[in-house]
This record gives structure tokens, C-alpha cells and sequence, in this order.
């Protein structure tokens, strides 16, 4: 039977929540990845010392025994202090950007992409190394949002040329021709904006489960970013921005953004670049890349898939949380190897 091994996946943009949900959804990433930078948009949103190490231990808790890191981030404000980020900056990975109120719980964040706005940050940061992960879209036309924030990316990347920037879940080729402009940018990509454009999601029936921010895109945003995840660009890095909401809220008037991928990752990724006879960068892109990126060590997790059916649970769920994944139901090529 043919098999493929994965050798300590990252998954670079990931989202684990809190309380029940957390305790859902944790061990579904943490049983095959490695390590994972975890989203700070919790409710209150992660700002404080205090509130990112006891979240560590909570992740610690839900993830058990499994050989896994978790890469905790912090929520951008423009006014933390250089004392206050040097203090911090071994607890962290990066920070993350959101304009203030573009998705899920970023109503805190920055009111203007200004970079004059958001200098006193970017400074210290630039400073101390730190990483800076940006969910580029300005609040103009949803398929038009992530276009328009190019030249934000630009003055960014510009201003300040020594600052790791992250444009995180790209999702069209303009984000794809402006990596190789800028040596300090680099990109995250999801793996449903590797599958499907706005049509899976509203073309036919409503969609709700592939409904997420930002919106899928065009067929030719799809291509360009396939083609640079199957040829592993180094610049690109996996990250799934698996945000997972409980199915009352995906399936309702007033859909939650967010799609369920943890637990159908690895077996959908071996699916896709066997189809494009790529399975030899499938490492460097899940694995490698945000090695060097990030400069970082991940503990060796060595996971076997086999090319055998596996049917994608209807539901996950524990105690009152519940969360349904991407192809619930359906049948994929590859299955985990226990
Ligand atoms: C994410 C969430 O639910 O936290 N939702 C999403 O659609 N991707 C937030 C985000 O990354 O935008
Ligand atoms: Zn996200």
C-alpha cells in the first residue's frame, strides 16, 4: 500500500479557543503536528503577561501527553512599550495584527494601517526581533479587501526593512507577486484557499462551513497560490486557520467566519500534492519552511499516512461544544496511520 511520511508538521496559523472548545479541538492538531503559533484573538483578546502564560497552561493541559509546542502570540496594540515587549519576547512568537473589527473578535484592534499609528510598536519590535503576523484586509469591497491592503504590506515592509513580516491566510496572486518583492515578507496559506473560491462557497447551495475571512477567491487567485504551495515557495509556510465555531453559529442567519481543518490537514495536503505528483515538497511547505522563517527546532514527530479511505467524521464533539469539520462526511484517498 502506498504510504507517505510527514516529519514534524507546523501548522503556523491556528486557532484554539478556550474552556470546552479548546479542550475539543487541541488534541486534534496536537496528536500529528509538531507545533503550531497559536491566534490571540480569545475573548478578551491576549495582551498581558499574565493572560498569555496561563493560556500556555491551559493548551499545555488540553494537549496531554503529545509531543507538541505550542507557539503562543500576542494581540497587537499600538502603545506596548519597549520594557514591556523585551520582558515578553521569550514567551512569544510573534505578534498579530488585526485592523479593528475585520474578523472574528479583532474589535480592539488597530483603528488605522497608518504606519505612523503603529510605529511606537513596530519599532521596539524591529528592535527585539519579534515577528509581526498581519490579517491583511482593509474593510473595503470583500473581494477586493485583501488587494487593497498590498500597499499597507508595502509601507510596512518598507519602513522597516530589519521586521519579519507575516501576511497571514493570503489568498490572492497580488499577495503571491508581493512576496518575492520584499525580503522581510513572508506568507502563511490555508489549506481550503488551496481548494476552493468563492464559488464552493455561495456559486451553488450556501456554504456555510467554508465561510471564513477572508472570503475565497477567484479561480486564478486559487492557481497561483496552488502553484506556489506545491512547488513549496520558501518563502510560503502551511497554516491551516483552522477556527472552529460551534455548529449553532455556522449554521445560522449571521454565519460565523471560520473553517474546521485540524483534523483533515495532513491526509487532505498528501491528497493534493500527490494529485500534482509534488509529494516531495510536501515537507519543506508543512514543515521546513516555517523552520528557517521562524528559526525554529521542532521536536521530531514522524507520521505515517497510507492511501486508504478515510471517512471525515460528521461532527466532533465534547461535553456542550461541538464543531463540524471541512468535507464532513466525504470520503478522502488518505488516512492516518495510528
Ligand atoms: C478566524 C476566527 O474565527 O477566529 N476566522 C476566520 O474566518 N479565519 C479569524 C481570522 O483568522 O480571520
Ligand atoms: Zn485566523
Amino acid at each position: 500500500m502506498q504510504s507517505f511520511v510527514i516529519n514534524s508538521a507546523l501548522d503556523m496559523h491556528l486557532h484554539l479557543r478556550d474552556e470546552d472548545m479548546l479542550k475539543l479541538v487541541a488534541p486534534l492538531t496536537s496528536n500529528t503536528f509538531s507545533g503550531a503559533l497559536i491566534m490571540p484573538n480569545l475573548v478578551p483578546p491576549i495582551t498581558t503577561k499574565e493572560a498569555l502564560l496561563s493560556y500556555k497552561e491551559r493548551i499545555k493541559e488540553a494537549t496531554k501527553e503529545d509531543l507538541f509546542d505550542a507557539h503562543l502570540t500576542l494581540f497587537f496594540q499600538n502603545n506596548y512599550s519597549y520594557e514591556f515587549l523585551n520582558d515578553i519576547k521569550n514567551d512569544i512568537i510573534a505578534i498579530k495584527l488585526y485592523p479593528a473589527g475585520i474578523t472574528t473578535n479583532s474589535d480592539t484592534g488597530v483603528a488605522s494601517m497608518d504606519v505612523e499609528n503603529l510605529r511606537p510598536t513596530l519599532e521596539s519590535m524591529s528592535k527585539l526581533g519579534i515577528p509581526l503576523c498581519i490579517h491583511g484586509e482593509t474593510n473595503g469591497f470583500v473581494m477586493d479587501r485583501e488587494a487593497e491592503f498590498m500597499p499597507i504590506y508595502e509601507s510596512i515592509a518598507k519602513a522597516f526593512p530589519d521586521l519579519k513580516i507575516i501576511m497571514e491566510h493570503i489568498t490572492t496572486k497580488d499577495a503571491i507577486e508581493l512576496l518575492d518583492k520584499y525580503d522581510n515578507l513572508h506568507a502563511t496559506v490555508t489549506l481550503h484557499h488551496l481548494l476552493i473560491t468563492l464559488d464552493d462557497v455561495a456559486g451553488g447551495m450556501l456554504n456555510p462551513h467554508l465561510f471564513c475571512k477572508p472570503i475565497a477567491k477567484r479561480p486564478r487567485d486559487k492557481r497561483a497560490l496552488l502553484k506556489a504551495a506545491l512547488k513549496a515557495h520558501p518563502k510560503l509556510m502551511f497554516g491551516s486557520d483552522s477556527a472552529p465555531h460551534p455548529k449553532h453559529k455556522k449554521e445560522a442567519c449571521g454565519c460565523a467566519a471560520g473553517v474546521f481543518t485540524s483534523p483533515i490537514a495532513l491526509q487532505v495536503l498528501t491528497q493534493l500534492f500527490e494529485e500534482h505528483n509534488c509529494l516531495d515538497n510536501l515537507n519543506s511547505f508543512i514543515s521546513l519552511n516555517a523552520q528557517k522563517i521562524y528559526n525554529l527546532s521542532p521536536k521530531t514527530k514522524m507520521i505515517k499516512l497510507i492511501k486508504k479511505d478515510f471517512v471525515v467524521p460528521e461532527i466532533y464533539e465534547y461535553n456542550n461544544e461541538n464543531v463540524v469539520p471541512m468535507y464532513a462526511g466525504e470520503k478522502l484517498s488518505w488516512s492516518l496511520v495510528d
